[in-house]
């Protein structure tokens, strides 16, 4: 049975299609309405979500199938101390699929070993985010016409990894900078053009693509760096003055004070179309796990 833990789970090609028919499904919503009639997905959400959560019922909903499931930790027999393992055998028994967010690192891989149906993490701790990253993929493909190109940021790297022409830049203080597990075992194994920078005017004039982030407050140790950093980068008209007319800049939401509501206006602004990608891309996610996307030419 195939889980999404990893982005590196899938192929290139595997990626390839699950955009390809994201974008059918955008084309023609009416042939795609029916097809996960009688399934029905659980969403077993141990941390708070907006956008995953909500995307990946809608997703469902637009395929024709059912949701159920949880929005916290709270509303869970896990207070009452039940295991990962135990809850995704018993919600194997009541769901076709199961998209899950842990606050562990890890949590939604070992619930793929106890699963009796497929697993998709929705975001482990600090580690990856999957299905954003295909969010992130079906967005810079839309919005460049192809691939040129906290856990988003790492899933997306690695992603992006395995494809031609790449260069990153990475930008941040040096206190937030890339963990070195990612740059060594990621960029630089695949030899990569990277620099890291701490300066976004510096870099912006250069960029196809902004990939913007929050800072992870729920992931500091400690609250006075947190208030520290939080306003280290703040995206807005001055700025973006300096960018390339082409530029498209993401962001996997929510945002803070990162970027000014006075961008959101602007043509370059793409990351409440990449919201509404990723409800596409998970309705093609879901197809290809159950199975049920081989009737369909993309
Ligand atoms: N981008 C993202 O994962 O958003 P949510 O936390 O709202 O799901």
């Amino acid at each position: 049975m195939r889980h999404l833990i990893d982005p590196m789970d899938l192929s290139v090609e595997e990626i390839d299609h699950l955009l390809t028919l994201a974008q059918d499904i955008i084309d023609n919503k009416e042939k795609y309405s029916e097809v996960c009639k009688g399934k029905k997905l659980a969403t077993l959400f141990f941390e708070p979500s907006t956008r995953t959560r909500l995307s990946f019922e809608a997703a469902m909903m637009e395929l024709g199938g059912n949701v159920l499931g949880f929005s916290s930790a709270s509303s869970s027999s896990s207070t009452k101390g039940e295991s990962v393992g135990d809850t995704v055998k018993i919600v194997s028994c009541y769901a076709d699929i199961i998209a899950m967010r842990h606050y562990k690192e890890g949590a939604p891989m070992l619930a793929s070993m106890k699963s009796d149906v497929p697993i998709i993490n929705a975001g482990d701790g600090g580690h990856n985010h999957p299905t954003q990253t295909l969010a992130d993929l079906l967005t810079i493909k839309r919005e460049k016409g192809d691939l040129m190109f906290g856990r988003t940021v790492h899933s997306l790297i690695k992603a992006m990894s395995r494809y031609e022409g790449i260069k990153f830049i990475l930008i941040s203080p040096d206190e937030l900078k890339l963990p070195d597990y990612i740059r060594t075992e990621v960029i630089e194994k695949n030899n990569i053009p990277y620099e890291e920078i701490s300066s976004l005017e510096d870099a912006i004039g250069s960029l196809d693509v902004l990939y913007m982030t929050r800072v992870q407050k729920e992931r500091f140790f400690n609250e006075a760096d947190y208030i520290r950093l939080k306003d280290t980068y703040i995206l807005d008209k001055s700025k973006l003055a300096l960018a390339r007319p082409d530029l498209s800049i993401l962001h996997p939401l929510p945002r803070v004070n990162e970027i000014s509501v006075e961008v959101d206006d602007d043509p370059r602004a793409c990351y409440f179309r990449q919201a509404l990608n990723g409800k596409y891309v998970r309705m093609a996610l879901i197809m290809d796990l159950l199975g049920l996307d081989k009737d369909f030419k993309a």
